[in-house]
């Protein structure tokens, strides 16, 4: 990437727990001198995933080398199912078996999958211990490696068991998504378009006009792109660590979206990104209909999630209808429902979304059947 980016340095403010999230091009070959001065022993665990590391580990490598630091692999098999107690377990067991003990350091070097899974083995190996992460795909980048949500998943959902967990350092290398197939690419961007959505019309207005420049990795936009979705993510984790009020924006799209990854099967129908930008027009649309938000509103906010090439609705992601009774009953379940109640993340207008706690369940039935719902 073109080295008249430079790294930016983003502060996520949380008092003793503070720590620098740095964007920019080439970090992970400064990874081993920036991560030198947070380890007692010149030794860290990358726990990382087969594909990533047979295309970045050699870089990583070298770089944590020529610091005088040892990579010690903890390498998994790529994919959601690998976010599971036996995972857990594995990677937890080789840790062990590494010696490593609460003086070392995990490095998370990976997508979103790994982030999660290493993040939460070191909010529990040994009653834990630090960990830096090196988000490989944009959707890490500029969501889940920051704000130290650390999670596994069971049988009955998704991040159901896990931990707060801040990370000490995050190096987010905008080189590495250079080989991000582009499917993951635009996955990753449906998180970059919320944080335009739920906060910052501005932002949202530039995305509008700069989409195509962000998906094909123009520099300077995808570092602005980043970095912005950063600051905004670091604010909102300073004010509202373990999400008791502002966090949760940062859910808009993710109930409507969580359930239709559960009725798709959390895999490769329907990436999570992919759920979360037809989550997000659902919720606009949703707003609209209970006469929060102006339906033009709901309609531009569709319109820039479908022009970056993402699902805007229903049948846009899956081909065969789902069922609206199904749904609400996933929704029931999310994290965020309270007593059964549902919870959501609705629109006042673009840029400014709210908490909606207590949503009529027959509401949202009716209003996914009139999104084609069966
Ligand atoms: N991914 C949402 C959050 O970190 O709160």
């Amino acid at each position: 990437m073109s080295r008249e980016i430079s790294t930016r340095e983003i502060f996520v403010g949380l008092g003793a727990r503070s720590y620098p999230v740095r964007v920019g091009p080439g970090l992970i070959d400064g990874a081993g001198e920036a991560m030198a001065p947070l380890l007692k022993r010149r030794r860290t665990a990358v726990v990382s995933d087969e594909t990533v590391w047979a295309l970045h580990g050699a870089r990583l490598t070298a770089a944590l080398e020529r610091a005088g630091v040892a990579a010690l692999p903890v390498i998994v098999p790529p994919g959601e199912q690998t976010k599971s107690f036996e995972g857990l377990a594995e990677v937890t067991d080789r840790l062990l078996a590494l010696e490593l003990d609460r003086g070392d350091l995990i490095t998370a070097f990976g997508g979103g999958m790994v982030g999660d899974l290493a993040g939460f083995a070191a909010a529990i190996y040994k009653r834990g211990i630090d960990f830096v992460q090196i988000p490989t795909t944009l959707l890490a980048q500029v969501d889940s490696s920051v704000g130290g949500k650390t999670a596994i998943d069971t049988p009955r959902g998704k991040n159901l068991v896990g931990a707060f967990h801040q990370p000490k350092l995050v190096l987010a290398d905008l080189d590495v998504l250079a080989t991000l197939p582009d499917r993951e690419m635009r996955a990753g961007y449906a998180e970059v378009i919320k944080y335009g959505l739920l906060g910052d019309f501005a932002f949202f207005e530039w995305l509008e006009a700069n989409a195509g420049a962000v998906l094909a990795r123009e520099p300077k936009a995808l570092a602005h792109a980043v970095a912005r979705s950063i600051v905004m993510k670091a604010e909102i984790v300073a004010e509202d660590e373990t999400e008791q009020g502002r966090r949760a924006l940062l859910n808009l799209g993710h109930t409507f979206g969580h359930a239709l990854e559960a009725e798709t099967g959390y895999g490769a129908a329907l990436l999570h990104g992919e759920a979360v930008a037809a989550g997000m027009a659902l919720a606009f649309r949703f707003s609209a209909a209970q006469g929060l938000c102006a339906t033009q509103e709901a309609a531009r906010a569709s319109a820039a999630i479908a022009a970056a090439g993402l699902p805007a609705s229903l049948a846009d992601a899956a081909r065969t209808p789902f069922a609206a009774e199904r749904l609400v009953r996933h929704m029931a379940q999310d994290k965020k429902a309270q007593d059964g109640r549902l919870t959501f993340i609705l629109a006042r207008r673009l840029g400014e979304a709210l908490v909606a706690r207590d949503v009529d369940d027959r509401a949202v039935e009716t209003f996914l059947r009139q999104e084609g719902a069966v």
